[in-house]
């Protein structure tokens, strides 16, 4: 049996974290990057979320990648290197693995902690299959590292589902899929399988970012708890309320954190005070059209786009060829 190559990249910088969070926290309009919602906790809720009757992203996309493997097998390569971009417990990835005949398995996280045990169990379903962990930020773009020895002329999957790049502002995004195009390297046959969450009624969309069960709000409140922990500030989860709201003119959707009366935070070196109803926004989650989001790949650099959706149009896969 193989076993996995682990290779950590990204170092935790403790005081270059808290500067970052600090800069934005001091901003006109207060802001914390999406990942500081992901801690321990942070991870498990979101787990949670993708159970929610409100949330069917995760769901649809599914159901997407079950009813059409036999047709993407079509237009994907054999014998594959998949790059699997935010792998976490590698259940999406490691369904494909089979059907789509994959060469190689390269999980992206992080921290190679949280693919660690995932791996290891992987690597016990496909003992011949060579796997390899790989800790790195890939936020502000992917570099893959030499440790990794990836052929030249093995072709590459860049596996990026759960519509995470709504994360990224369309300008943010075209950067990054820049990076993901680059990273396919020269083989051919290389491309992206991507999951995109698509435009829909916004009363809807809202609703999957607040839920009956207050899921998500747990999840954008526990972000306060996590700053506390990086900045040594004193946010009281009780000041707070989450809000959820489509901004229709940048088709995203906005988590909020608005305080609920006058609110002061101090951290070591300083403090901000928040006036009633003032927000933190914590998170975007932009929505795309089918049509949009192709153009968006094309300026990329990807040569072809081809597209899975469901009859109500609420989610896409795409394959974009290098
Ligand atoms: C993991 C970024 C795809 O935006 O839908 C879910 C995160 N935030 N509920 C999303 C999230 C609140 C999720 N992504």
């Amino acid at each position: 049996m193989s076993e996995p190559q682990f290779i950590q990249l990204y170092q935790h910088n403790a005081t270059a974290v808290a500067q970052e969070l600090l800069l934005g926290l001091s901003a006109p309009q207060a802001f914390t990057s999406p990942k500081y919602l992901y801690d321990a906790l942070g991870s498990r809720l979101f787990e949670a979320i993708t159970e929610l009757p409100e949330y069917d992203l995760t769901r649809t996309e599914a159901q997407l990648m079950r009813l059409h493997s036999a047709d993407m097998a079509k237009h994907l390569p054999s014998g594959a290197c998949w790059i699997d971009l935010g792998a976490g417990n590698c259940e999406k990835a490691g369904r494909l693995l089979g059907p789509m005949q994959a060469g190689r398995y390269v999980a992206v996280d992080i921290s190679v902690d949280f693919v660690r045990q995932a791996l290891d169990s992987l690597q016990r379903q496909h003992p011949g299959l060579r796997m390899a962990g790989l800790g790195t930020d890939f936020s502000g773009g992917l570099e893959l590292p030499e440790a990794l020895a990836l052929a030249p002329a093995q072709p590459r999957v860049l596996f990026y589902p759960g519509s995470s790049i709504g994360n990224f502002t369309p300008e943010q995004a075209l950067d990054f899929l820049q990076s993901l195009h680059r990273a396919c390297g020269t083989a051919a046959g290389s491309g992206l399988l991507i999951g995109v969450d698509l435009i829909k009624d916004a009363a809807e969309l809202e609703a999957a970012y607040d839920d009956m069960l207050g899921v998500t709000a747990a999840f954008d409140l526990n972000l306060l708890l996590h700053i506390n922990r990086l900045v040594g500030s004193d946010f009281s989860v009780r000041d707070w309320r989450h809000l959820s709201r489509f901004n229709a003119d940048q088709s995203r959707v906005e988590m909020h954190l608005q305080a609920r009366q006058t609110v002061r935070v101090q951290w070591p070196g300083g403090e901000r005070l928040f006036a009633q109803g003032e927000t933190i926004h914590t998170e975007n989650a932009c929505k795309w059209r089918v049509p949009g989001f192709e153009a968006l790949l094309l300026s990329a650099g990807f040569a072809s786009t081809r597209v899975w959706t469901d009859p109500a149009q609420r989610f896409a896969v795409l394959w974009a060829a290098a």
